[in-house]
């Protein structure tokens, strides 16, 4: 998705404009641009550029632009309208005094641009958000306020947006309001900052304020009044960010993914820190306390999410089931709301996001809130919407994760779900003794990570052997399977390789017929309850010269006679193997993007947080 950020106060407004684009670049990036209105003429001037940040800011640089302590700035996610300049925010009315920054889709574009053309305007884009800066520029132009122009504007607007707007006719402030696309407001000493994410705050300032859905802000220097859409006062709560510099800088790794992979000995760490009562085998979770007996108590417990987050609602279904012994089901976010789901008050149902924005996921939270289930989130960004939502839920404590591609959000969101699968279980038939051993293995996790990682130079030399791959196979059983499928994804999309995960037993009901001698084969196999069963499809891959890379258990010997490859982890119980087994796929499918020369941090057509559906 885009990034929004906008400043006001007393500093020039341009640095600070680009460097938080480049904070929130992650999360969509075909291109950029700027608007500021000069502190002298109160003139306004834009510059957008086609790519990377880092070519707007040169534009930029080249450009002679007069000092100025107010604008606004946007990375774009083409939705509507390829990537291009006049595609690019900000968009501008015809004289070029009003400018708009915008995420998210106005769905009835199309409509409004008819009406908009009949009244004689023209458009310079192919985008949906030029509409919304005509239609205030027409609410303007019958002479209300920049703040009822946009107010009526968004009036007229089904869809999502979160828009920063900023005019010549009143240079001293800016507009900003949101429906189903984050936006927060960072409060300085006679300054205010605009940003789509927090991140884009860090450094600045530590307090902020959240809009809400339906809340449009007239945010000048030193003030802000919020109203409704309905033009009612609103008053805000002021909160806290506690994230620093530190966590969202690259550090001396070459890539984010590669110090996010690192950064699982603590983020795992971090998310069972404090919450772990071993005298009791159970666990704290605080967010859920109040509610822990009715979700003991549901009839059934149902798990949304979209990717990887999906896939550690699929190890999320294996150790609930185990443990709790109520049913679990794991639904796709994105098909939740589009069939009939029977869902009722006796469901509890946890919506999983890494980010907290995914639109999927959180269209499918309304639609289970529409239908009284207990709703639960499970989401590392702090303050994220998924979060705010919810009834109830629990953070993943990750810490900020930059990188496209998953890495440490899905192993601390399976230490989450061990931590609850304890939680509840015990409040149903999980023993004392049971409890405390799977409390202890948590705790032993980081060294194992730490072991895990030291195999780092093992598996890109590996990488190497695979780097001009068609296709990759991964198979897993159990508890694993689902880290087949997260195996597979990594691998598609940072290094653009078509891979397929299996449930290891599937295969020979069709996939078997694509093995050759060129097609790689990943089998997660560690000695676990199925490992014969996994010892026997590998048997099957073998007889059909696949290459076979196998994750396997660090006293297993037998195994290396079968495979080509095999990267050996240290054991641990059944049900947090996949927090183990992930890391080696999570290191190739690095490797193999990085030799091939790939933007391991930014693959092409991917998104951070995908807030359109
Ligand atoms: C993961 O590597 C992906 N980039 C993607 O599948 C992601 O997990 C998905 O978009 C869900 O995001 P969320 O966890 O922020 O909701
Ligand atoms: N729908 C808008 C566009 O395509 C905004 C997309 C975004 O959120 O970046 O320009």
């Amino acid at each position: 998705m885009c990034g929004i950020v906008g400043y006001i106060g007393e500093k020039n407004s341009i640095p600070i404009l680009v460097e938080g684009l480049k904070r929130l670049e992650y999360r969509g990036y075909d291109s950029a641009g700027i608007a500021v209105i000069s502190n002298d003429s109160k003139k306004a001037t834009s510059i957008k550029s086609l790519g990377k940040v880092s070519k707007l800011e040169d534009k930029v640089e080249q450009t002679e632009i007069d000092l100025s302590s107010i604008g606004i700035a946007h990375t774009r996610w083409a939705t509507h309208g390829e990537p291009s300049e006049p595609n690019a925010h900000p968009h501008f009315n015809k004289n070029k005094t009003l400018y708009l920054v915008h995420n998210g889709i106005v769905e009835n574009y199309s409509e409004i641009k008819a009406k908009l053309t009949k009244d004689g305007y023209e458009f310079e884009s192919e985008t949906d958000t030029e509409v919304l800066v005509q239609l205030i520029d027409s609410f303007i132009k019958k002479g209300n306020t920049l703040l009822k122009s946009v107010r009526l504007a968004i009036s007229e607007v089904t869809g999502t947006y979160g828009i920063a707007v900023i005019s010549q006719t009143e240079p001293d402030k800016i507009i900003v309001a949101k429906k189903g696309s984050p936006l927060v407001i960072g409060i300085g000493n006679g300054e205010h900052f605009i940003a789509s994410d927090v991140n884009a705050l860090i450094g600045h300032t530590s307090r902020c304020i959240y809009l809400e859905d339906g809340e449009i802000v007239e945010v000048t220097k030193d003030k802000f009044a919020a109203h409704t859409i309905d033009d009612e006062d609103i008053k805000k709560e002021v909160e806290e960010i506690s994230v620093e510099l530190d966590a969202i800088s690259k550090g001396d790794y070459p890539h984010y993914m590669l110090k996010e992979i690192y950064e699982q000995v603590n983020s795992v760490r971090d998310s069972f820190r404090g919450r772990i009562l071993m005298d009791e085998g159970t666990a704290k979770l605080g967010g859920i306390e109040r509610i822990a007996e009715r979700i003991a108590n549901s009839k059934r417990i149902v798990l949304s999410a979209c990717g990887t987050s999906w896939h550690a609602g699929l190890v999320g279904e294996y150790m609930l089931e185990q443990f709790t012994g109520i049913p679990v089901e794991v639904d796709y976010a994105s098909e939740f709301r589009y069939r009939n789901p029977i869902v009722d008050r006796k469901d509890s149902m946890f919506f999983i996001s890494q980010s907290g924005e995914t639109a999927d996921t959180l269209a499918a939270m309304k639609e289970a809130k529409r239908r009284d289930a207990l709703i639960l989130g499970l989401c590392n960004v702090v303050g994220s919407s998924i979060a705010r939502e919810s009834e109830a839920g629990v953070y993943v404590h990750a810490g900020p994760e930059i990188g496209v591609a998953s890495t440490k959000a899905f192993t601390s969101q399976l230490v989450v779900f061990a931590l609850i699968s304890v939680l509840v279980g015990r409040k149903r038939h999980l023993s004392l003794i049971d409890g405390q051993e799977i409390l202890h293995e948590l705790e032993s996790l980081p060294k194992k990570i730490e072991q895990i990682l030291k195999l780092n130079n093992q598996i890109e030399a590996i990488a190497e052997k695979f780097v001009n791959a068609q296709n990759f196979l991964y198979l897993g059983r159990g508890y694993n399977f689902p880290v087949a499928l997260e195996g597979a994804l990594k691998m598609k999309e940072i290094s653009y390789i078509h891979a397929e995960g299996y449930p290891a037993a599937e295969m020979k009901h069709g996939p078997i017929a694509l093995i050759d001698e060129n097609m790689p084969v990943v089998f997660i196999a560690p000695k676990d309850s199925v490992y014969d069963k996994v010892i026997t499809n590998i048997e099957e891959v073998k007889a059909r010269k696949g290459r076979i890379i196998a994750i396997a258990s660090e006293n297993d010997t037998e195994i290396d006679k079968l495979v080509d490859y095999s990267i050996k982890i240290p054991d641990t119980i059944r049900m947090l193997m996949p927090i183990l087994s992930v890391i080696p796929l999570q290191l190739l499918a690095y490797h193999v993007a990085v030799k091939k020369g790939l933007n391991v941090d930014q693959p092409r057509n991917l998104a951070k947080s995908v807030t359109v559906e």
